[in-house]
C-alpha cells in the first residue's frame, strides 16, 4: 500500500524510536498496571487500566490502535482479552510479536494504517488509543478516522448501543 507524505514521515520517526527499543527484548516486561491499577490514580494511563479491569477484558475483543511496540496488546491477552493491534511500524511490531512469543500471549498484530482498516464493522467490544490521542488529534488524523475507517464506525456503534442500554463498557 502507498502511504502518504504524512504517514511516511510518522512511519520514518517510529521506525528511528523503534531502534531504541531493541533493547526491551532483553529486559522482563512490566505489568505493573494489572497489579492494584488504581495504585496511581492521577495518573490517566493507570486510570485507564483502572477502567479497563474493571471492565473485565475476559473474553472481549479489543483493538489496540497504533500499538507500536506492544505494551497494551500484552497487558490486554494477559486480562484475557482476544487482541488484534496495528501499527504502521514494521520495526516496532516485530517487537511486539517477539515480545508476545516470549510471554507465551497470542495476539493479532498487523501493519497497516489507522486511516484504511481492513477489520469488520462492529467486531470489536473495545477499542484502546494510548499515547496516541494526542499526536492524532493533532495531525488531523483523528478527523480523518473518524470518516473513513471501520474501527471509528465500531467506536461509535459501540459507544450508541452503550448509551442505548443505559451505560456500561466505553471504548477508551
Ligand atoms: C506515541 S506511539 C504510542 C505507541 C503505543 N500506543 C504505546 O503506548 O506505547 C504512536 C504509535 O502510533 C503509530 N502510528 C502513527 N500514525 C499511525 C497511522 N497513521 N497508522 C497506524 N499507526 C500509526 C506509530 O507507529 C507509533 O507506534
Amino acid at each position: 500500500m502507498e502511504l502518504t507524505e504524512r504517514q511516511r514521515s510518522e512511519l520514518e520517526y517510529h521506525q528511528q524510536h523503534a531502534r531504541k527499543k531493541q533493547q526491551l527484548l532483553t529486559e522482563p516486561f512490566s505489568w505493573d498496571v494489572l497489579d492494584r491499577p488504581c495504585r496511581r490514580w492521577w495518573n490517566a494511563y493507570w486510570s485507564m487500566y483502572a477502567h479497563l479491569v474493571r471492565l473485565e477484558m475476559a473474553g472481549k475483543t479489543v483493538l489496540v490502535v497504533g500499538c507500536g511496540y506492544g505494551k497494551d496488546a500484552l497487558r490486554l491477552a494477559k486480562l484475557g482479552a482476544t487482541v488484534h493491534a496495528f501499527d504502521l511500524s514494521p520495526d516496532l511490531l516485530s517487537i511486539a510479536r517477539a515480545l508476545a512469543k516470549r510471554e507465551g500471549l497470542r495476539v493479532f498484530f498487523d501493519e497497516m494504517p489507522a486511516e484504511s482498516l481492513t477489520y469488520d464493522d462492529n467486531c470489536f467490544d473495545v477499542g484502546v488509543l494510548s499515547a496516541s490521542v494526542r499526536e492524532l488529534i493533532l495531525r488531523g488524523w483523528y478527523a480523518e478516522s473518524c470518516s473513513c475507517n471501520s474501527f471509528w464506525r465500531t467506536a461509535d456503534a459501540y459507544e450508541e448501543k452503550r448509551c442505548e442500554a443505559g451505560g456500561g463498557p466505553a471504548a477508551v
